[in-house]
């Protein structure tokens, strides 16, 4: 079966884009695919965190990624912590990847320009990223697109430790990047992707947020002047982005939805509703969910042992495709 692999920080609260890009695709992927998702909490400290903030967050994270319709049965949902083959073939990954590709990683750029201590691990993040996919011998990332560039570092990693090895050790892999949906822009200023990060509340629809939240929220989405309703994300990003969201919501092609507005008022309406239902049931989930802490624990505690019995056949393959001897 064709396994698919992906990853999710718990660095800030879910919002509609990682919805949206991502889990959708999870959700999906689980019925039809060898799946494997990945709680990468040792990527969330490559910033600073607060210790009881990311204990709290991860087991909410993961609270939620079921109550989206993540089901244990059926995928394997485990902490990047709890699988310590993740930092072990990282290293291998850094010994990989150049100085000078990594340099180039855009969200290394952006992030570092903003942060006031640049740590050694923000700059080798998608080394371990890398390494994250290629343990489980992946076929296809389900991501966003802003993981483009990570994704396809890992493909190079891959090939580059290949053909070193002269043999097919690791597993090529590939994105797949949602065709609507997969770069949702931040409600204030539409230049910006919706982020996690805490900066633009207002223009980020969070999982958790109540209904009246969201319809002030869409309301109050920046668009333009002109009143056109058109799918041009150049052009028209505000407009644009509340066409990806209803149409990712709803399963429906956004330039085709355009053609059913003449005024931003009702596509805003539209969205907003389409978006509260939505996201109804999984907060309905969500709150029985995450009262049952020993639950999660034990979701979390199984997942890792199935990942770690992959993980641990990739990296002693690994190990010795580089000459490293067996541990006794
Ligand atoms: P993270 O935690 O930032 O985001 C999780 C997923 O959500 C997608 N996403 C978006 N999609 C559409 N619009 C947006 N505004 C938006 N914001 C986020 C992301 O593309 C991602 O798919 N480095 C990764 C985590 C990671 C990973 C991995 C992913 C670590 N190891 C291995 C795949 C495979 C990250 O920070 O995602």
């Amino acid at each position: 079966m064709v396994r698919s692999f992906s990853g999710i920080q718990p660095s800030g609260d879910l919002h509609l884009g990682n919805l949206l890009g991502a889990i959708t695709r999870w959700v999906q992927d689980q019925h039809t695919h060898d799946a494997v998702f990945c709680v990468v909490d040792l990527h969330a400290l490559t910033l600073p965190q607060d210790p009881a903030v990311l204990r709290e967050r991860t087991v909410s994270l993961t609270a939620l990624l079921v109550a989206c319709g993540l089901d244990p049965g059926a995928c394997t949902l485990f902490l990047q912590s709890h699988v310590p083959e993740h930092t072990r073939l990282a290293w291998l990954m850094e010994c990989t990847a150049s100085f000078g590709e990594l340099s180039r990683m855009t969200q290394f750029k952006d992030k570092s320009a903003r942060a006031e201590f640049i740590s050694a691990g923000l700059f080798t993040y998608p080394a371990l990223q890398a390494a994250d996919i290629l343990l489980y011998d992946t076929d296809v990332v389900p991501v966003g697109d802003d993981q483009r560039q990570h994704i396809e570092l890992a493909r190079d990693l891959a090939q580059r430790f290949n053909s070193r090895a002269g043999q097919d050790v690791l597993v090529v892999p590939k994105h797949v990047i949602p065709p609507v949906g997969a770069r949702i822009m931040d409600l204030q200023e539409p230049g910006n992707k919706m982020s996690k990060s805490l900066e633009s509340p207002q223009g980020t629809i969070l999982v958790l947020d109540d209904p009246k939240a969201i319809e002030k929220k869409i309301k109050r989405a920046v668009t333009d002047a002109d009143n056109e309703v058109r799918f041009d994300p150049e052009a028209k990003p505000g407009v644009s982005n509340l066409l990806s969201i209803l149409g990712a919501a709803t399963g429906r092609d956004p330039s085709a939805l355009a053609g059913e507005y003449d005024m931003y008022g009702p596509l805003k309406a539209d969205a907003a509703e389409a978006v509260v239902e939505l996201l109804a049931p999984i907060q309905a989930r969500y709150a029985e969910l995450v009262r049952d802490t020993g639950t999660i624990t034990s979701i979390l505690h199984t997942g890792a042992a199935k990942a770690r019995s992959v993980a641990s056949a990739t990296l002693a393959r690994v190990h010795d495709a580089v000459g490293l001897l067996p541990p006794g």
